[in-house]
């Protein structure tokens, strides 16, 4: 065991073999496999105590814990790359940990200090670096997630609450890998209304997308678009992920996304996919978007190519949309050129084999 002021790391007793390790690596899907090591920090007396970094496992909660009840729960997702150097280097942690903080204070929760953040994954990235995947596709995702721990059901903020970091390897998110999806736009369910909580990442809203997502399955659709909750016109996201529509104007060319309205997940790959466009030759831009323009402008061909982008999945072509009277097909359901050149353009900063010329990485 070893000590800072900040945190106490405890080895795991039981860390995999360098085998047993290699074998879970061997094939990644998304979200089931963790590394040894875990981080938590608890929250009390109005402060962030002594942290520890200690065994991956179970939580111990009190079956009263706020959370559990009123839902005082918000995470965040990021991740770390192997280098050519055979170092690991994260992608904008800091942007994760300052969304961490706006989803907390909307949720009446306490700010984790950002360097505390950092300090946190560092170290866990470090003690767990043998897990961190090597193929051009992988990473380790780190989780982490804030939650009320309070023993006690009135309804209020809590008092005291749990800071928990943990890792898992990561390949593709979608099984099919990257492969153009069809989407359901949802007329029955909104994901997020004005003044709600549709800008914070918290457990909340990615509970009230599932009874959606399993309408757009039963629709023979793999994902769910949602639409603004007061008009039922303008197109929001995707699921979990940020919508982008490619547009050919005047010889240019445009990726177009939903502006931040207050009831969108504001993404840090959406905000770096805005940014990147311009190192391609292209131009962005953000604005309202109608179901209706996107159908006449795939019609007019204007739109030529739809994409929704993510931590997770990285850019995930759309291929296809279906709603109730309509279905259109979006470069003929085919992976589109400006949508694959974002998305290699992305991977090669992220795993180090072109310049970063945003400085974006994070040196681990
Ligand atoms: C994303 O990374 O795109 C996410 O929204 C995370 C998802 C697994 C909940």
């Amino acid at each position: 065991t070893t000590a800072t002021s900040r945190f106490v790391v405890t080895p795991s007793t039981h860390q995999l073999s360098d085998a047993a390790r290699a074998e879970q690596l061997r094939v990644l899907s998304f979200g089931r496999t963790f590394t040894d090591h875990m981080v938590v920090i608890p929250y009390r007396d109005g402060a962030w105590q002594q942290g520890e970094v200690k065994a991956y496992g179970p939580l111990m909660l009190d079956p009263s814990a706020s959370a559990l009840h009123y839902g005082q729960a918000i995470f965040e997702g990021f991740k770390a790359f192997s280098q050519p150097d055979g170092g690991v280097k994260t992608f904008r942690p800091e942007a994760n940990a300052e969304r961490f903080n706006r989803s907390a204070r909307r949720l009446a929760m306490p700010d984790l200090p950002v360097d505390l953040f950092m300090e946190a994954a560092d170290l866990l990235i470090n003690l767990d670096a043998a897990w961190v995947p090597k193929n051009v596709g992988e990473s380790l995702y780190l989780r982490p997630l804030m939650i009320a721990t309070d023993a006690f059901l009135g309804v209020r903020p809590s008092n005291e609450y749990l800071f928990v970091l943990f890792a898992s390897p990561a390949g593709a998110y979608f099984p099919q890998g990257v492969k153009p999806v069809t989407v359901w736009i949802s007329e029955d369910y909104v994901r997020a209304a004005p003044g709600g909580t549709g800008e914070a990442k918290c457990a909340g809203n990615y509970a009230a997308s599932l009874v959606a997502q399993a309408q757009a399955q039963e629709k023979g659709c793999d994902q769910v678009v949602w639409l603004d909750a007061v008009e039922r016109r303008y197109i929001e996201e995707m699921g979990g992920m940020n919508l982008f529509f490619v547009y050919q104007e005047e010889g240019k060319t445009v990726i177009v996304t939903p502006e931040l309205t207050g009831t969108l997940l504001p993404g840090i790959t959406r905000r770096s996919l805005l940014e990147l466009a311009r190192d391609l030759g292209y131009e962005s831009s953000e604005r309202k978007l109608t179901v209706q323009q996107w159908r006449d402008d795939v019609a007019a061909g204007r739109l030529t190519e739809v994409f929704a982008c993510g931590t997770a999945a990285v850019i995930t072509p759309v291929g296809k949309a279906k709603a109730t009277g309509f279905e259109l097909s979006i470069n003929n359901g085919q992976n589109g050129p400006v949508t694959m050149a974002l998305r290699e353009a992305l991977l090669a900063i992220q795993h180090g084999t072109v310049a970063d010329r945003h400085n974006w990485m994070h040196q681990v």
